[in-house]
Formats: structure tokens, C-alpha cells, sequence
């Protein structure tokens, strides 16, 4: 089981740059002040059970609320942040437990039982940040969220400090101990739900704490982009299996994906080509490279290993124009990660929200910005049998520029993607996903 850490190094000057961007964005965008309130549980329809609580992302910049639902920030240039810190007298459920040490200095604290304490800090020229029914109700609805304040401030976060890349290292190492866990469980012909389990044993996370629902698709199901179902039989015949699922450190996420072949063969080279590809893709990950760049320069890779395979015929590069390859790679290359698994501000280019187009034809690219060091994002290249989308190809397009024989050998494998979490640097990018796996 995985060892516990804090990440706490380094924290104290990530608030201080996170005051600093905050103010920035409060004097561009003419407010004297921000309440950022983490959220209220909400109930599902006809029920008294909640959603799993998952707190606004712009509190969790500041601090690692993860649990404590309306709480608020009050965010005022040149003072401390105040934090109105919400723990209940409850004997249903376990009220927060105090500040913890590490974090708690850098904020003046006011610990209330009242979830309408923050209401002492409604100002006239204060911006309200976050969704809580309580706080629609008691704030103008123009000083909710304004988009381009909100835009300002994610635009920001896209420039992770240093605090915040060892959050998601560690959320790396954590999730590399969950994945080899789930390699051996799969090894051993246990069941998607099965390895599910062995996998979040392993890190000591609950579904609700991990980053987004574990895929873990064994054979077939590995052609479902997002596969949710945790199928608790496993199948007669395994032969093949595709695992994304990330980890949590104080709200940070990670995100990679690994793919295996049970036995050697023609699915096995493929995860080998498209592996030596996505290697190369990570290496490509530098200051000042437009994303849809790389993007586009996948389309013609894995083009490539289609037609070196012998799953289509004619070009590569008349299969990226005619959209063949994208039958088979049928989703962006990654998207920036952080706080949020598909992180803010993959496509827009400032304060008014102006989004830098995607390539025409890939209505799928979550990122689109040219990258600076700070930024952290995926590279995730995928190639799968994706039979509604074959069948479409085939009945609207030249179904002869693909070998159905082979794609019918390949398709019970299901699919292959690799993923890596990538840190932009002003030299060598930092691959927090293999870091993380050779440190193991
Ligand atoms: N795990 C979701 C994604 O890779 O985007
Ligand atoms: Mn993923
Ligand atoms: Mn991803």
C-alpha cells in the first residue's frame, strides 16, 4: 500500500503567487475584493442523500478544501485571505476537523457554525465566485462569477508553481503504485471490478477522491473512450487490457493510461509503435509549441502505424485528409491537468474568452494554446477498433482504403492508449508519469 505524504514545500509561496495573480485580475477587472465559497451538498432529485461533495476549484487554488462545503474565501488586495471556515455541530456526519498546521498560517481564520457567516463580507464592489444555491440567492446575480474575471483567473492557473508540480508528482507516484497493482491483478485474470478494487486499495483513495471514474477495460471494452462499467466477471478469454486512472494530492490530479496484450502478436507490436510514438510526443513538449501542432503531427504518426500494420492501404498522409485516421483517433492528443482533470483554459486566449480555434475536423482538442513552462498537460495518443465508427466509414466512405480482415482480428483487443502527465519547462520537459513508474 502506498505510503501517505504531505506535500507542504513550497506552499507558503504559492499562496503568495496566488495572491499576487488574484490581485492582478481584481485591477484589471475593477473589484475591490472576491468571495470564493467552496460549495453547498446537494441533494439528488426526490431524495435526502447528496451528490459526492466536490468543492469549487477556485478554493481549492488556495487551499486544500477538499471536504469542507460552504466554507469561504474573502480575497482583498494587500491583506491576508480571510477563510470563514465552516465545521458544524452535526452528529450525522463528521464535521471538519481543525485547520491543519501546514496550511492554516497563511490565512487569517474565523471558524463559524453558521453556513451565512461569509454573508459579513457581502461588499458593493466584491465578485462572487462559485454555485451554492445560498450564495445565488444573497448576491447580485452581475457579481456572480463574471466571465471575464473567471477567465483572468484561469488563464493564470495555467502556469502551475512549484507547490503545485509536486502535488501532481506525488499524485503521479501515487498513481503509478495503483497502476502497477492493477497490472498484476490483471496478470492474474481477475475481473475489471476486481482490478478496480485492487487498484484503489492499493493507493488507500475512495472512488469519490479519485480524479474522474477509473477506466478499466479489459479486451473489447478497451474501444469505449471513457468505459465505465466495472464488469465483475471477468471474461473467458483475456486478452487485452486498457487502464486510465489518476490520483489526488491535496486536489491535484493525475491522469495516465496504460494499455497491455496478454500475449504477443500483432495487438502487442501495435502497443509497442504507438508507445515509441508517444515517447517521442512527450520529448516534443516545449515552450512555445502551438498544441494543435502536435496534434495534427499525431494524425500523420499513427497514420503511419496503420498503414505499416497493414490495417489500411494507400498514404498516410491521404488518411489524415480524408479523416481515415481519425476513425481510428477519434479524440484530442490531451488537455492540460491540474486541479481539474480537463484543467481550465485549454482554448481561450484572454480576459474576453476569445478561443483560439481547433484544427477544422478535430471538434475534440482540448487544448489549443501555445505552451509556456509551468503549463501541465497530457499527451495521450490513442488507436482503437471503434466499431460505430468503422461502420460509418464504411458505409459513407471508400471502405476498400481499409483491411476489414485484419481490423476483425484487432477488434476484440478493443484499443490502446498511452498516457503521460507533462510538465513544459524553459528546457528539457518533465514526464511526471515515467518519473514516477521508475521511482517505484
Ligand atoms: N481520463 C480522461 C482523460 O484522459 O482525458
Ligand atoms: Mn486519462
Ligand atoms: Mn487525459
Amino acid at each position: 500500500m502506498a505510503e501517505r505524504k504531505i506535500v507542504s514545500q513550497g506552499y507558503k509561496s504559492h499562496v503568495a503567487e496566488v495572491q499576487r495573480r488574484w490581485e492582478g485580475a481584481l485591477a484589471a477587472e475593477g473589484y475591490a475584493a472576491a468571495l470564493i465559497h467552496a460549495g453547498s451538498k446537494q441533494a439528488s432529485f426526490l431524495d435526502d442523500y447528496e451528490y459526492p461533495f466536490r468543492c469549487n476549484p477556485q478554493l481549492l487554488w488556495w487551499l486544500p478544501l477538499t471536504r469542507q462545503h460552504d466554507s469561504a474565501l474573502l480575497v482583498r488586495p494587500g491583506r491576508q485571505p480571510k477563510l470563514f471556515y465552516y465545521q458544524p455541530d452535526d452528529y450525522w456526519y463528521l464535521p471538519p476537523q481543525d485547520p491543519a498546521d501546514w496550511w492554516a498560517g497563511e490565512f487569517e481564520i474565523e471558524q463559524v457554525r453558521d453556513a451565512d457567516a461569509w454573508h459579513q463580507a457581502i461588499g458593493a464592489d466584491t465578485a462572487y465566485i462559485g454555485d451554492a444555491p445560498g450564495l445565488r440567492a444573497a448576491v447580485a446575480a452581475d457579481k456572480l462569477n463574471p466571465q471575464r474575471l473567471v477567465n483572468r483567473v484561469h488563464i493564470e492557473r495555467t502556469r502551475k508553481t512549484p507547490y503545485e508540480i509536486a502535488c501532481m508528482a506525488e499524485a503521479a507516484r501515487l498513481g503509478a503504485i495503483g497502476h502497477r497493482a492493477a497490472e498484476q491483478a490483471f496478470q492474474e485474470g481477475l475481473s475489471e471490478y476486481a482490478i478496480h478494487q485492487r487498484y484503489c486499495m492499493a493507493i488507500q483513495l475512495v472512488d469519490a477522491e479519485l480524479p474522474y471514474g477509473n477506466i478499466i477495460a479489459l479486451n473489447e471494452h478497451g474501444s469505449v473512450l471513457h468505459y465505465q462499467a466495472h464488469e465483475q466477471d471477468a471474461p473467458q478469454n483475456i486478452r487485452s487490457f486498457l487502464i486510465d486512472a489518476g490520483a489526488t494530492v491535496h486536489a491535484y490530479a493525475s491522469d495516465i493510461t496504460r494499455t497491455y496484450a496478454a500475449g504477443a502478436g500483432q495487438f502487442a507490436e501495435l502497443i509497442a509503435a504507438m508507445e515509441a510514438m508517444q515517447k517521442q510526443l512527450c520529448e516534443a513538449v516545449v515552450a512555445g509549441l502551438d498544441y494543435r501542432d502536435l496534434h495534427l503531427h499525431t494524425h500523420h504518426q499513427i497514420a503511419g502505424i496503420l498503414r505499416d500494420s497493414g490495417i489500411i492501404n494507400g498514404s498516410a498522409e491521404g488518411a489524415v485528409e480524408s479523416g481515415l485516421s481519425a476513425v481510428f483517433y477519434p479524440h484530442g492528443l490531451g488537455h492540460f491537468l491540474g486541479l481539474q482533470t480537463h484543467d481550465v483554459a485549454g482554448l481561450i486566449a484572454a480576459a474576453d474568452g476569445t478561443l483560439i480555434p481547433r484544427p477544422e475536423g478535430h471538434p475534440y482538442l482540448r487544448l489549443t494554446r501555445t505552451l509556456e513552462a509551468g503549463n501541465v498537460l497530457t499527451i495521450e495518443p490513442g488507436l482503437y477498433f471503434i466499431e460505430p465508427l468503422l461502420r460509418q466509414w464504411r458505409e459513407h466512405n471508400d471502405a476498400a482504403v481499409i483491411n476489414w480482415d485484419t481490423v476483425e482480428q484487432l477488434a476484440p483487443y478493443g484499443g490502446i492508449r498511452i498516457e503521460d502527465n507533462m510538465v513544459v519547462t524553459d528546457g528539457v520537459p518533465r514526464n511526471l508519469t515515467r518519473e514516477a513508474f521508475a521511482s517505484l
